[in-house]
């Protein structure tokens, strides 16, 4: 594990989330009330990409299923649905950040 850049923090405020992959890990960076939370881009019931879906309050909504995960811990807070039925899966992963010299760090 190492601490990767991953974009400018004014640019992340502004925009409010964005999306970036280093190698093959799909990240989602989310700036909510003055801090920045980091969590893989992959949901994890079948993988779509959070960052396509909606984000409120710290939470994300996938926009297959509509699972719901807190950005801060990955915790499922409403679990899928598919026809009706809700589907148990696994909390989402999260990653450290730090903020240095005005750029948003990821630990990968
Ligand atoms: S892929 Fe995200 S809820 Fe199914």
């Amino acid at each position: 594990m190492a601490y990767r850049e991953m974009c400018d923090l004014a640019t992340l405020k502004r925009r409010k989330k964005m999306k970036k992959t280093r190698g093959d890990t799909p990240v989602l960076l989310i700036h909510h009330e003055e801090k920045v939370y980091a969590l893989s881009d992959r949901c994890p019931h079948r993988k779509a990409s959070l960052y396509k879906g909606g984000f409120k309050d710290g939470i994300v909504k996938c926009p297959h299923h509509g699972a719901q995960i807190d950005i801060k811990t990955g915790e499922i807070v409403q679990k899928p649905k598919i026809a009706f039925f809700s589907v148990k899966t696994q909390a989402a992963k999260t990653y450290a950040v730090k903020i240095q010299d005005g750029k948003v760090f990821v630990d990968l």
